[in-house]
């Protein structure tokens, strides 16, 4: 997807422009604008119902915006149907969600490799690198996924996302079922990994001191994203 044969890409990682979109009579995003470097952490905060999660699912491909354009590594989602469009979310994109994206009656490690095995045959190659990053981010190997506390669970969930090496990660909500021990570990392995792996990362959040750690701080407002105080708000 990277690719072009012009060259490496000059894009930022992800680029939405003037992007609109309303349900049920209420406008989501009007004229929304946002671009993401590769190697850079942007949160987004803003009220509940504001539309953050549809922002992640527009930049998937799930919902089909009204206006305006949304580019992932150069590639226009809205123009991508089928297979292009699976192939971007299971090798472009990772994803990191509160929960819902792991099979709790399979293993870590399962969980892990059947990311990798979505997008290519090599189960041997798959296995290895899916034990590779879960000891990386020390996960404990069980036999179901669902024996594994929430920060082991949700690690497990930053390996499966990174399994396939994507120069995107979105994060919605990934601390909201843990405790503030927990909360500050996934923090901070999540905002590491676009300084470590040179990937973009757009991580929504109600939690303050998490949105604080990224480079930027956007709340969804009036359907733009604007610039938020979060840092002053956590110092005060
Ligand atoms: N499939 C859908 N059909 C109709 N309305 C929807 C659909 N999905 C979301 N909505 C509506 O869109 C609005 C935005 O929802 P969204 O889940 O994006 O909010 P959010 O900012 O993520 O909220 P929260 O912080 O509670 O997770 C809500 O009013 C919601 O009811
Ligand atoms: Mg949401």
């Amino acid at each position: 997807m990277s690719n072009s044969d012009t060259g490496p890409a000059p894009d930022p990682v992800l680029h939405i422009q003037d992007l609109d979109y309303s349900v049920r009579n209420r406008t989501l995003f009007k004229g929304l604008e946002l671009s993401v470097s590769a190697g850079e952490s942007v949160a987004i905060t803003g009220p509940s119902g504001s539309g953050k999660s549809t922002l992640l699912s527009s930049v998937l491909g799930l919902i089909k915006p009204h206006g305006g354009s949304i580019r992932v590594t150069g590639a226009e989602v809205t123009k991508l149907r089928g297979k292009q469009l699976a192939r971007l979310r299971s090798e472009t994109i990772g994803t990191v969600f509160q929960f819902g994206e792991l099979l709790p009656e399979l293993s870590p490690l399962d969980n892990v490799a059947l990311a990798a095995l979505l997008s290519r045959s090599d189960r041997a190659g798959g296995y290895r690198k899916a034990q590779e990053l879960l000891d990386e981010l020390r996960v404990p190997s069980a036999e179901t996924t669902e024996e594994l506390s929430g920060g082991e669970h949700q690690r497990t969930a930053v390996a499966r996302a990174l399994i396939n090496s994507p120069e995107l990660i979105l994060a919605d909500e990934p601390t909201g079922s843990l405790d503030p021990d927990a909360t500050a570990r996934i923090a901070e392995l999540l905002f590491d990994l676009p300084r470590r792996r040179r990937c973009g990362l757009v991580l929504v959040t109600h939690d303050v001191e998490v949105a604080a750690r990224a480079d930027r701080v956007l709340r969804l407002e009036a359907g733009l994203l604007v610039p938020a105080q979060v840092r002053e708000a956590v110092q005060a």
